[in-house]
């Protein structure tokens, strides 16, 4: 469903992302693992159609979504949810308009299927009858379920999550990766999933890739890459799991007491 070949992209001519192929089967969950600053987010931003590559493809269901022009990606856009690394909400407006955003924008529903439509997402989130409280009044693991519940208000076939349980508690984690299954199993959406937490990784993943200088290094079933003998898979893992903020890539991870 998503093949990505050859993707680069640099930045002021610096080389973040060098060659990245990548192929998502329809209604897998694949995640994305890599050390901080190794491109993560930006090949997400790809993905979602918010960025443009230097060169390569970018295929949704055979459709290369690198040539298109602006108007013709805003469709493709509305079929990808994503949740932000740190949620991104607006802090002004309250859950209600947060969650409806999308909605309100393209004005395709009525008020009254607007208002269902949230209440039902709210829901699917564990978050029912918030609609009147403001970000500032949400900790942060209820800002990503607000997060969540305006990424799939619009009925996304695929979603994108950015670290979505770093900076979470094990118990808020554990339910943030209880809803990205959900959403997997219940709506049978592809999921891209960017995270340092290995935790998360084996409990939602299907297959991990890892991104290391600006290319998918490996990429197997969660066993494989628990089992890799490949000494920069090893040290990323291990590094994060005994030091959960490391995402160096280990080596240089110190522990501090
Ligand atoms: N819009 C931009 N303009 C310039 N440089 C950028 C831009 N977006 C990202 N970068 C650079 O690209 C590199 C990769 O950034 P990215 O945010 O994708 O890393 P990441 O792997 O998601 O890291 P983290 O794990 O910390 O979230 C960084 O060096 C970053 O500074
Ligand atoms: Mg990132």
């Amino acid at each position: 469903m998503i093949e990505i070949a050859g993707l680069k992209k640099s930045f002021f001519g610096t080389p973040v992302l060098q060659g990245v192929d990548l192929a998502v089967a329809d209604s897998e969950r694949l995640v994305i693992i890599g050390g901080s600053g190794c491109g993560k987010s930006v090949l997400l931003r790809h993905i979602a159609g918010l960025l443009k590559p230097d060169t390569g493809s970018l295929r949704i269901d055979g459709r290369d979504l690198v040539p298109l022009p602006e108007r013709d990606l805003n469709p493709i856009r509305q079929g990808i949810g994503v949740l932000f690394q740190g949620s991104a909400l607006f802090d002004s407006l309250d859950v209600f308009h947060n969650v409806a955003f999308s909605l309100l924008e393209h004005r395709t529903a009525s008020p009254k299927e607007i208002r269902e439509r949230v209440a039902q997402v709210l829901d699917v989130v564990g978050m029912t009858g918030q609609e009147g409280k403001k970000p500032a009044e949400l900790s942060g693991g209820m800002r990503k379920r607000i997060g969540l519940a305006r990424a799939i208000i619009s009925r996304p076939r695929i979603m994108l999550y950015d670290e979505p349980t770093t900076g979470l508690d094990p118990q808020m984690a554990d339910s943030i990766n209880r809803l990205i299954l959900k959403m997997s199993d219940s709506f049978h959406v592809t999921s891209i999933v960017v995270t340092h937490d290995m935790t998360s990784a084996y409990m939602v993943g299907e297959r991990i890739a890892m991104l290391h200088r600006g290319k998918i290094l490996v990429s197997g079933a969660p066993r494989e890459i628990q089992e890799s003998s490949d000494p920069i898979v090893r040290n990323f893992i291990r590094g994060v799991s005994e030091e959960r903020d490391g995402g160096d890539g280990g080596e240089g991870a110190k522990k501090t007491l």
